[in-house]
């Protein structure tokens, strides 16, 4: 079989996937992607222009005014919208928090940000994180990994990030929505991350990639 060129990992919000396929990128010199920060990203922009994240054709209209670019800086892909690169408290601020699963729900800006993803396929070795990128994205990677943990772990995980976080009410709309639910990708390697060591979850990712 081929060395993979994107390892995907997917999993339900505050499972640890994030850092984990961070750690993942680094041990094997590849770029790190978190797709979940281009859906934060376009979800900003899209409060900043006003819209009612809650309206679909709102959405729509103000997603197609943005420009947004993947600049890779230090191993992984930043969020740049309209030439404003965002960072944390934009990323993670709790209107962005509260609205991104509605955003993430419109077919249109799922079609857009997948083709952005998939075309950050040529920069090299991919370590992309999301909810669909098994399924959707990179459904022919021979390396998908998805990341699990209990709904209790994953609430006090967001709390210790400081986060005010709807976690059960995020995973209710990403795993029910129409297009892209989060699912756990056919062939996928399933880990269980309740009660591993962030070093744990790594090795078990490394130890299963094909050779
Ligand atoms: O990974 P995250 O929790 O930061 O992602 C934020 C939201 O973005 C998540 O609730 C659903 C959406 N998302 C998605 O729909 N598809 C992806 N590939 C990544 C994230």
């Amino acid at each position: 079989m081929p060395s993979p060129q994107v390892i995907t990992i997917d999993g339900p919000a505050a499972s640890g996937k994030s850092s984990i396929a961070r750690l993942v990128a680094a041990r094997l010199g590849g770029i790190y992607v978190n797709t979940g920060n281009m859906y934060r990203a376009m979800t900003w922009a899209v409060l900043e222009k006003g819209a009612d994240p809650a309206d679909a054709d709102a959405v729509r209209a103000s997603a197609a005014e943005v420009v947004l670019e993947s600049p890779v800086y230090e191993g992984r892909t930043q969020v740049c919208v309209n030439g404003q690169l965002l960072g944390d408290a934009e990323l993670n601020s709790d209107p962005v928090n509260r609205a991104v699963s509605l955003v993430a729900r419109v077919p249109e800006v799922r079609r857009r940000l997948v083709a952005e993803q998939r075309a950050l396929a040529a920069l090299g070795l991919l370590v992309m994180e999301g909810r669909d990128i098994g399924s959707v994205v990179f459904p022919e990677s021979p390396a998908k990994f998805y990341i699990d943990a209990s709904e209790e772990v994953r609430a006090a995980r967001r709390r210790a990030q400081g986060h005010q976080d709807q976690v059960a009410e995020r995973d209710r709309l990403d795993s029910t929505r129409t297009t892209s639910p989060l699912v756990i990708p056919d062939g996928a390697m399933v880990i269980d991350n309740s009660h591993l060591t962030l070093d744990q979850a790594v090795q078990a990712v490394l130890d299963k990639l094909p050779a």
